[in-house]
């Protein structure tokens, strides 16, 4: 019996696996029911009495260090799977394709909005973000105390003069006209800044897209046609479009442009305050002053402008209820956008 325990030690000793199915036979043929080790047990019986304690001793010493072994070939084969062997990785391996990033919503968005006005003549402008006094209020005839320009609306920089954050894409106008002659025709999108708390309605950053067309008889019928296929390119052919009148100091006359709520198509809802209607942005005819400030003639030109939120398009396109979301960076809201690819 003693020879029997001393070869099965050995081959536990001896033995190496590098699958669980390895470590399965393993089991089997050492510590199960059924294998060597219980059948030596079982030996045990036709044993002299007083070697009985002796062999008895020998067998559990045997089982342990089964057992044993067993748990060391488990351990290293889950370390395995980890990746938690020894084995340098091989840097030579291409990368794998999985962290592919997507389109942000608002790029995609921005990218349609400028690709629809593109098609139709506009070209792309720029200005600053940081804007003085000028370009941002004056120039879009503010009057030096109206309450856009006071603290709880304006990131100031500097006061006296003062310069700001600009709180709008309309200064890009202004910059535009100044440097340009009619025939203008240009789209502005940015990045604009509001001192604003943040909550799923409003942000102190987010973007707009500002468009100026200046001509000789530009009339408020091109504005109204040039929102129409704009909305029509954006949102689909049924969207309906309304103006109602309002006011800016840069446009005379002004007006804020609604659509038909595509969320609830028209029948009232929670986004559209049950009223079938959202505001995309405002619009109107550049003020003759906005034109005589930056040198064109008002009486030979006239204009038309009109100025988005990209961030107001975009929830509305893709129904999206909370503005901090875009912010946020959570993988699982912008992954959602893969297919847009724009
Ligand atoms: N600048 C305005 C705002 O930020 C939007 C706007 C309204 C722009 C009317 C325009 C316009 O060009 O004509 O709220």
């Amino acid at each position: 019996m003693k020879e029997k325990v001393k070869h099965i030690k050995e081959q536990i000793q001896s033995f190496s696996a590098s699958s669980k199915k390895e470590i399965e036979e393993f089991r089997l043929k050492f510590i199960s029911k059924k294998g060597d080790i219980t059948n030596l047990f079982t030996e045990l019986k036709n044993v002299p009495p007083e070697e009985k304690k002796e062999y008895g001793q020998l067998l559990n010493e045997l089982k342990n260090f089964a057992k044993e072994k067993f748990q060391t070939l488990l351990e290293k084969t889950k370390k395995d799977e980890a990746g938690g062997n020894d084995e340098f990785p091989d840097l030579t391996l291409p990368p794998s394709a999985d962290g592919i990033g997507s389109t942000h919503p608002i790029t995609a968005t921005r990218n349609k909005i400028v690709s629809i006005f593109e098609k139709i003549g506009f070209n792309i402008s720029e200005g600053p973000e940081i804007e003085d006094d000028w370009h941002n209020f004056s120039a879009l005839n503010f009057p030096p105390n109206h309450p856009a320009r006071e603290m709880q609306d304006t990131f100031f920089i500097e006061k006296d003069p003062d310069i700001t954050l600009r709180t709008h894409t309309s200064s890009v106008q202004v910059r535009v006209m100044e440097s340009q002659k009619p025939p203008i025709r240009t789209l502005s999108p940015g990045r604009v800044f509001r001192n604003e708390a943040i909550s799923a309605r409003a942000h102190c950053v987010f973007h707009q897209v500002e468009g100026l067309y200046v001509d000789e008889n530009v009339s408020f019928v091109d504005l109204k046609q040039t929102i129409y296929h704009f909305v029509k390119e954006m949102f689909g052919k049924n969207t309906k479009v309304r103006f109602r009148p309002s006011f800016f100091p840069f446009t005379e006359p002004s007006a804020e442009v609604d659509i038909s709520c595509n969320i609830c198509g028209g029948d009232g809802c929670n986004i559209c305050k049950h009223s079938g209607w959202v505001e995309i942005g405002g619009a109107g005819m550049v003020d003759p002053n906005v034109l005589e400030n930056c040198k064109i003639d008002p009486d030979k030109f006239t204009g038309f402008a009109f100025g988005m939120g990209v961030e107001r398009i975009t929830m509305l396109k893709y129904q999206i209820s909370d503005l901090r979301l875009f912010t946020e960076n959570d993988l699982r809201f912008l992954e959602q956008f893969r297919h847009v690819g724009f």
